[in-house]
């Protein structure tokens, strides 16, 4: 026996260590990823490079039955695929036939738009950011992507990072508010838990900023309309979020729809390339929006799908989203020497790069588990209610209505939100289930059963002009201590396309909050909502207001803990209400007037209704005289400023102390202020805690110019801490 078994060796032997060393460079995982590409690109036919740089989608239909003869239409070489179906079966299945079929054995990279939780759906982006909680914010884009991960997805097109400056464009929704130091902080939270330590733990998925750059100032909040970005405005503003999160390491940008001052975002040479590979040294790829390739077309500046691609690709997008202009016309291109085949070779060494750092090639095949050992797992669940609780804003709490006192015995739950579940979850809501949402009713039951009676009644629609339901409105009021009127926007006003002429609620949601108001009792008004809204008369009707925005899957418990006094509201605005649409744009950090007392406009106040970091609490916190290490210092130095917080109330709560700058006179005028930091603490009832802000001048009193060249000039500084203005120099 055992001279059979060397016999075989002395005959085998050398064949498997032959074979072993047929091994391809590229699928060895003991060598370095750029060696391995070197290797794999070598190997590449031009057709197989191109289907790299295309990405198609399955699952289009919600058909089960069709997946397979979809699975069977997709090219086993495809680059990439937006990957619409839950199940990681299937994902298995594809990948099988790109590593087994295909030539080479590339394996497909599969996006999808995670944008607030996968299954488990979490408030949206603009709510998140009133929390100021940026490791709540990381630790659910953490469970979003394991959730992802187990369900086929590799690369969520997540964080949207377009600076929100016009609340009438519907996608404001989607982004971290109106500030471009927050989003920029928000930002790098969100690749943080996306992306985790490394690409290949197997729970992290790549993230992609996006839509790379000035989207959201699409004019007139129209959404897919040209926008006119001053070099100055996109340095300042739109810029700093994605600089950011190239810095944290974000694998991927798209490009934006919008023709940016007549250079189309998604064929824009300077941002795509001079500034994102060469200044940024971005060695990830750009995706180009939803067939932002073609639009060039429609936006004038190409005359057919071939010079589309032509002038995107060359402008730096690497990747086609969905409208096959590279697979079409890339490799006639390249016959005829209008685009160098080292250009294609780097973009496709980007993709596989990507992939590679996955460990894609490795692990091809995510686990098949079941659909509950997937989701709503009890952390995720729980971050889902604190998400919720730190994001709602008590804008308005007329003689401490709120928290209810004890001796309410009956409230009247009125409005269209209250059993709703649907709009809850916000307008892109990921693989989301409306069934599985807790509503405001059902949060409500939970937290007064037994005490309290509650008194249900819908009153009206979103829209419309069916006042039929008032009279059992004003009934159900009228028997009730307290009215609770829960009313808002349904999912579809916000989001992608989704922009509105008005900010304010349709007429009959003003019309029932008035009728209600008759009845003399207390109205808390609590709107669910995807942008900031105008709420003319509303304010004045309602005793205190509760902005929950789209809370995702957990709203209804911290909404009624809320209102019952067991939860202490700690959410801030991050983006400015305007006190009407004519308003628009409105936002903190505007540059200053030449006339300051003067201008503005003489019908209306120019004030909004509530400005940005405005969000009350049902404790009270006083601020201590700030204090700063020098008046002076020197451009390689650092300042401290303190500042001691207290806790002057009866109750535990969270308070964010917010820290501005000022530069009242600079080579480029400033902005009035602008955020450089901020931080949430919770104090107990009479703790006192110092809030610390160290001042880099490198990072914090510089500003850049209009080729993004930071300039740090000397002169006087302003801080602003609350309503405190403290003086400091800086000096060479
Ligand atoms: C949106 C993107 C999204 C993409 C893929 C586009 O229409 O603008 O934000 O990631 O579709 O779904």
């Amino acid at each position: 026996m055992n001279k059979l078994i060397t016999g075989l060796f002395v005959f085998f032997g050398p064949m498997i260590l032959f074979a072993q060393k047929t091994i391809p460079i590229y699928k060895d995982k003991n060598v370095p990823i750029e060696k391995r590409i070197d290797d794999l690109l070598k190997r590449m036919t031009l057709e197989e490079k191109m289907l790299q740089t295309n990405q198609w989608t399955y699952g289009k239909n919600a058909n089960e039955n069709n997946i397979e003869s979809i699975q069977k239409g997709v090219r086993a070489e495809i680059g990439s695929l937006i990957y619409r179906s839950i199940n990681p079966v299937y994902r298995n299945q594809i990948m099988r036939k790109a590593m087994e079929e295909s030539r080479l054995g590339i394996p497909i990279l599969m996006g999808f738009d995670v944008i607030h939780g996968y299954r488990t759906v979490y408030p949206i982006p603009l709510a998140q950011a009133c929390s100021w909680n940026t490791d709540l914010v990381t630790k659910a884009c953490a469970v979003a992507a394991k959730e992802s991960r187990l369900s086929g997805v590799d690369w969520t097109f997540s964080p949207m990072v377009d600076v929100a400056r016009d609340p009438r464009w519907g996608r404001v929704a989607e982004g971290y508010g109106e500030d471009s130091y927050a989003n920029a902080v928000f930002c790098v939270a969100s690749v943080k838990g996306y992306q985790g330590k490394k690409l290949s733990d197997p729970f992290s998925i790549a993230a992609c900023l996006k839509h790379y750059v000035g989207y959201s100032l699409s004019e007139g909040g129209r959404d897919y309309h040209s926008s006119d970005v001053s070099p100055q405005t996109l340095w300042e503003t739109f810029m700093p979020p994605f600089q950011a999160g190239v810095k944290a390491g974000a694998a991927t940008l798209m490009s934006g729809f919008n023709d940016m001052s007549g250079v189309p975002a998604s064929a824009n040479h300077y941002t795509l390339t001079e500034v994102l590979k060469e200044r940024w040294k971005h060695d990830g790829f750009v995706v180009s929006d939803w067939g932002s390739v073609e639009n060039l077309i429609a936006q004038g500046l190409a005359k057919d799908r071939k010079e589309a691609g032509l002038k995107s690709f060359l402008a730096g997008v690497e990747m086609d989203m969905v409208d096959n202009v590279y697979v079409d016309f890339l490799p006639q291109l390249v016959k005829e020497k209008k685009i160098p085949v080292e250009k294609i070779d780097d973009a496709v060494r980007r993709i596989l790069r990507l992939k590679f750092k996955l460990g894609l090639f490795d692990n091809p095949y995510v686990q098949e588990l079941p659909e509950k050992e997937r989701y709503y797992q009890p952390e995720s669940m729980a971050v889902a209610q604190q998400l919720a609780e730190e994001s709602m804003v008590l804008l308005k709490n007329n003689n401490q209505v709120l928290p209810l006192s004890n001796d309410i015995r009956q409230i009247a739950l009125i409005g269209p939100m209250v059993k709703d579940s649907v709009n809850m979850m916000g307008s892109w809501e990921g693989q989301g289930i409306a069934s599985v949402v807790e509503t405001i009713m059902e949060g409500f039951e939970k937290e007064f059963s037994g005490k309290t009676t509650l008194n249900y009644a819908k009153g009206c629609g979103f829209e419309g002009t069916d006042e039929s339901g008032f009279g059992e409105a004003v009934q159900t009021a009228q028997k009730s201590d307290v009215v609770i009127v829960c009313l808002g926007e349904m999912k579809k006003w916000s989001g992608e396309n989704a922009s509105r002429s008005t900010i304010g609620l349709p007429a009959i949601q003003h019309r029932l909050l008035a009728e209600l108001k008759k009845t003399g009792k207390k109205i808390i008004l609590v709107l669910s909502n995807g942008r900031p809204i105008e709420l003319g008369d509303m304010e004045s009707l309602s005793d205190a207001i509760v902005e929950i925005w789209q809370p995702g899957i957990a709203g209804g418990t911290p909404l009624a803990g809320i209102i019952s006094g067991r939860l202490n509201p700690s959410g801030k605005l991050a983006i400015t209400f305007p006190l009407v649409t004519g308003q628009i744009p409105i936002y903190y950090n505007m540059r200053q007037s030449a006339r300051p007392k003067i201008g503005g406009y003489q019908d209306i106040s120019n004030e909004p209704k509530y400005w940005f970091g405005h969000g009350l609490s049902y404790t009270s916190f006083s601020y201590g005289n700030v204090k700063l290490s020098s008046d002076k210092l020197s451009k390689k130095s650092k300042l401290i400023a303190q500042v001691e917080v207290t806790n002057t109330g009866n109750r535990t709560g969270k308070e964010t102390v917010f820290w501005y700058v000022s530069d009242p006179v600079a080579s480029i005028s400033r902005p009035m202020k602008e955020l450089k930091y901020f931080e949430k603490s919770e104090l107990k009832a009479g703790e006192k805690k110092v809030f610390k802000f160290e001042i880099d001048p490198e990072r914090d009193l510089s500003f850049p110019d209009s080729n993004g060249m930071k300039r740090l000039e000397n002169g006087d500084f302003y801080l602003t801490i609350n309503h405190q203005r403290v003086k400091f120099e800086l000096i060479n």
